[in-house]
């Protein structure tokens, strides 16, 4: 969370570092502020997004240095003065931070004792004044002030700093949040994410956990914490600017709703072979034979991903006869670990960067687990950390609300699961067969669903006011309805809870009467004829059933209020299909209320603190 981009070169820094700033905005958007030099140091922040900071800049400002920060608030309400840039005492150094300084609260009253005085309620504020206050006591050297001042702090932080005296560097560091620096023709950026780099250079470098580098217009240099110079590689990025900009869409969540057609195939090309019924997957190649052994798997993740991985749950444990955990990462850092050798944990990210993610696959990996990531940002830390591995590309995904990245995760689980499942021998070839068929009919069975998508308008007009929704679904319905539930909690504010059907009678079903739309999940598959019990529990007590249906079911449709159909396929890959009616219900719904759909309030789209 927090967005964090720099620049130096030639052009006006305030134009790219505004730029950067609004593809970063995904990731906080509670305050914006920039530092630029321009024979002095000058700042501007405040409460709000960045078109407002961008209106407080002065558009003729020739600073050809400069560093911003999109916020997402830890440490201090949002803002005026809690926004960043932060500054030393002096006001010659001004700095930018993502993460948490967790021993703060000490640091500050010692550099208080020292005759400090503080402004802000941060815990970014601390850092400014330590490092200005190493650097004028124990060292002349700018970067080594920076060293021995980060050596002292407790948490996390991608940090980026200017200073007055040295008005042609850049300096950044990381240790927990992710930064990047881009690498131009005379000129450099650095990011906390690739977007906004994205337009000005392809060529990047990819910041480890206790790295540190000075930066100039033509030349960087990157250090560990102990000043020793390393060499670091530098990458080509994928990215093209079509992929980050809304496209005609008003929002990037429609837009993401709607590019799953080509996700899902972007997701499944080269890695399905429908004639012979076999499926290609590069990145754990090495290692299936490791999970086909593995006693049993654990799977870590947070929100929507933590929903695809009971998807992946039902899946590895129908097709491939293996006992399978799903764990919030949150959880699973802070208990007892019993995860070690012999264990295989598979962690799922979009961003690659979620902080409690990232801490549950170090955790394993240090107890002996193999670690499989099943991520979508290319380069990201989870990505760069686990053993092995499955991309999603699913492409940028910067709407807040996850969309296509759940049924990119879902899909590369399924072709996981098929492929353990054809190692392991628990499978048989019809099925595997029949399942990649399928799989390979997904994308245009997406495309059907999307192309009638106005179908929901009644449906999502009538609810778009109600206070409350229930999600009901059995077997593979079951993380649809509490991925339902949460897109439309997380952009629309209605709360709304997911719950396996059968459990409504011990405890939700209360909440029924003639005012609650229930939205249940129900295909045409062996728990079909429990999931119709359900609905009559819920309609005797004037429940408004809302079904999301395979086509053909017409019992469950006879007894709905609105019914959505979607194709048949399989039941394991009906996930894939059931989750996109409720995308677009959620979706319609916010933009009815006229929510921010990309940027809901409270939230930010990459969760890089605890
Ligand atoms: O980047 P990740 O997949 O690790 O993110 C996990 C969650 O923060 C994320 O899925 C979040 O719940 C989304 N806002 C859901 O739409």
């Amino acid at each position: 969370m927090c967005g964090i981009v720099g620049y130096i070169g030639d052009r006006k820094a305030h134009e790219v570092i505004i730029n950067g700033l609004k593809r970063l905005e995904y990731r906080g958007y509670d305050s914006a502020g920039i530092a630029l030099y321009n024979g002095s140091l000058e700042i501007k922040k405040g409460k709000g997004k960045v078109a407002k900071l961008q209106s407080l800049i002065d558009s003729s400002d020739e600073a050809k240095i400069g560093i911003g920060h999109t916020r997402w608030a830890t440490h201090g309400e949002p803002n005026d003065i809690n926004s960043h840039p932060h500054t030393s005492s002096s006001e010659k150094l001004a700095l930018v931070h993502n993460g948490i300084i967790e021993n703060y609260n000490s640091l500050k009253k010692v550099l208080e004792s020292k005759g400090h005085v503080f402004y802000s309620q941060t815990d970014t504020e601390v850092l400014a004044k330590l490092i200005e206050d190493v650097y004028s006591k124990n060292t002349d050297d700018f970067k080594r002030a920076v060293q021995i001042a980060l050596a002292q702090v407790e948490g996390t932080y991608g940090v980026a700093i200017i200073h007055a005296d040295y008005p042609d560097q850049l300096i950044v560091a990381r240790k927990g949040s992710p930064l990047l620096l881009g690498i131009g023709k005379g000129e450099m950026l650095i990011a906390s994410d690739a977007s906004a780099v994205a337009e000005y250079t392809d060529q990047v470098v990819y910041l480890d956990d206790g790295e540190i580098a000075v930066i100039k217009k033509d030349e960087y240099q990157v250090h560990n914490l102990n000043d020793d110079s390393l060499t670091k590689e530098v990458h080509e990025l994928a990215l093209s600017l079509e992929e980050i900009e809304k496209g005609g869409y008003e929002f990037f969540m429609h837009k993401e709703i709607f590019e799953q057609p080509k996700a899902i195939s972007d997701c499944l090309r080269g890695r399905l072979d429908v004639e012979s019924g076999t499926i290609t997957l590069g990145g754990i190649k090495d290692v299936l034979g490791k999970i086909a052994d593995a006693k049993r798997l654990v799977i870590a993740a947070c929100g929507t991903s933590w929903h695809s991985g009971i998807v992946g749950e039902y899946l590895f444990e129908s097709l491939a006869k293996v006992s399978v955990e799903v764990e919030y990462a949150s959880e699973l850092r802070y208990k007892e670990s019993l995860i070690g050798e012999g264990d295989v944990m598979i962690v799922i990210s979009q961003s690659g960067e979620t902080a409690d993610t990232l801490a549950a696959l170090r955790q394993a990996k240090e107890n002996g687990a193999l670690v499989i990531g099943v991520v979508n940002v290319v380069g990201s830390s989870i990505a760069r950390e686990t053993d092995a591995g499955v991309y999603i590309h699913a492409g940028p995904e910067i709407g807040v609300a996850s969309t296509k990245a759940f049924t990119g995760q879902v899909t590369v689980l399924t072709l996981m699961a098929i492929k353990l499942a054809q190692e392991k021998g628990t499978i048989s070839k019809e099925k595997a067969s029949k399942l990649i068929k399928e799989l390979s009919e997904i994308p245009g069975k997406v495309q059907k669903i999307l192309d009638k998508s106005s179908d929901l308008d009644e449906v999502s007009n009538l609810f778009s006011y109600a206070p409350n929704f229930l999600y009901l679904g059995r077997s593979f319905g079951f993380p649809v309805a509490l991925e339902g539930a949460l897109k439309l909690k997380e952009i629309s504010y209605i709360h709304a809870e997911g719950y396996p059907a059968a459990e409504m009678k011990h405890g939700p079903i209360a909440l029924i009467d003639e005012m609650m739309p229930v939205v249940v999940i129900a295909g045409t598959n062996h728990t079909n004829d429990k999931m119709v019990s359900n609905i009559e529990e819920v309609k005797a007590r004037k429940g408004r059933i809302i079904s999301i249906v395979t086509e053909g079911n017409e019992e469950v449709e006879n007894l709905s209020e609105f019914s959505f159909s979607v194709p048949e396929t399989e039941d394991e890959l009906s996930p894939l299909l059931t989750v996109i009616p409720l995308q677009i219900l959620s979706y319609n719904i916010a933009v009815n209320r006229g929510c921010d759909v990309d940027q809901p309030r409270n939230l930010a789209k990459s969760v890089t603190v605890e």
